[in-house]
């Protein structure tokens, strides 16, 4: 097996400061609620899910943000800038912490927009990104795809591409059942514990075309030289652009390098993820969750009854106790 250490001597690459997250995607998989909604839109708790992306990039010191939408995504771009009839509202009642909300987004990062005219696949939409990038490296975070903010995959992603150079992608160990849904990668061991060299990519496998259970997930740490592949990458699986493509001939070169993941993820793109996203993030909140916890706990335990006996049992005695 070969292993690969990081380059000893090469011009150490430059640190990235950008971060690009396409939102222009269709979200069928969520229809009714995304024809006129964005998906990543959709709250989870009382945020988007787009804004815990967005802080989690400012988290790891990326103060440009390019966001990449599409037609029906005016709410995406509304939210990351200034509502002033609302701030005027708020501050004339005092009330600061509502006021405080309204205008955190806005106050994240340096935030840009760009729109993909039509949603031709994610390899072409970071391919959209490409003049307001430049030649430097910078960060993919998917709009849907949320990873809890106590973790720390992005910033881990960004210290191997300082050493390591290249591209960086993020990988989870799926059941094989599921790899069908994912990009898929070929890994060889690069010395160090939670980090891989990928050594091939495949779109969507089936169960018996993966070379693996890694799939690939929502935080990219790319090399400029994506670019250059993307221009000529032609329509892959679904007929899209596929960023998974362009990746594969830049792992067949050697430069792409994995941070393995097993912390919470959740695509708010597919409904049952969703509401796990929504069920973890209310429970670990300090001002709802003890509430939620024991109603959560409550209705756990009364569904042998079945569902409806259950909400009704939770419900039932979260009234009295507010009585
Ligand atoms: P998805 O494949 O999850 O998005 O893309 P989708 O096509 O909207 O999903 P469904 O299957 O129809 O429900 C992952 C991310 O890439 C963005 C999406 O908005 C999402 O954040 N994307 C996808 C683009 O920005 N442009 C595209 O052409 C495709």
């Amino acid at each position: 097996m070969i292993t690969s250490h990081p380059p000893a001597t090469s011009a150490s690459p430059r640190p990235v400061r950008k971060a690009v997250v396409p939102a222009a995607g269709l979200g069928t998989r969520f229809l009714p609620a995304t024809k006129a909604t964005p998906k990543e839109m959709l709250p989870v708790v009382d945020k988007p899910a787009i804004q815990y992306v967005v802080e989690e990039a400012a988290a790891a010191g990326l103060d440009d943000v390019l966001m990449v939408t599409g037609r029906h995504k005016r709410a995406i771009e509304d939210h990351f800038d200034h509502a002033l009839e609302l701030e005027q509202a708020l501050a004339a009642k005092g009330d600061t912490v509502r006021l405080d909300a309204v205008r955190d987004p806005a106050r994240l990062a340096d935030i840009h927009h760009i729109r993909q005219g039509d949603p031709l696949g994610l390899g072409h939409a970071v391919l959209c990104a490409r003049a307001h990038v430049g030649d430097q490296p910078f960060a993919v975070l998917l709009g849907d795809d949320l990873i809890d903010p106590r973790e720390s995959l992005l910033s881990r992603m960004l210290d191997v591409r300082e050493r390591y150079a290249g591209s960086v992608v993020a990988l989870m160990e799926v059941d094989p059942a599921q790899i069908h849904l994912y990009g898929c990668a070929a890994v060889e061991a690069a010395g160090e514990d939670g980090v891989v060299r990928v050594t091939d990519l495949v779109e969507k496998p089936s169960r018996e075309e993966a070379p693996s259970r890694y799939a690939v997930i929502g935080r990219y740490v790319l090399d400029p030289a994506v670019f250059g592949v993307l221009e000529r990458t032609r329509p892959g699986r679904g007929g899209e652009i596929q960023l998974t493509d362009a990746l594969r001939e830049l792992a067949a070169a050697g430069t792409v390098h994995a941070v393995v993941f097993d912390g919470a993820r959740y695509d708010t793109g597919d409904k049952s993820d969703y509401l796990r996203s929504v069920v973890r993030m209310a429970c670990a909140r300090p001002d709802l969750g003890p509430g939620f916890r024991s109603w959560l706990r409550e209705f756990v335990a009364a569904l042998e009854d079945g569902p409806e006996a259950g909400a009704a049992r939770a419900d039932g005695r979260e009234r009295r106790r507010a009585a």
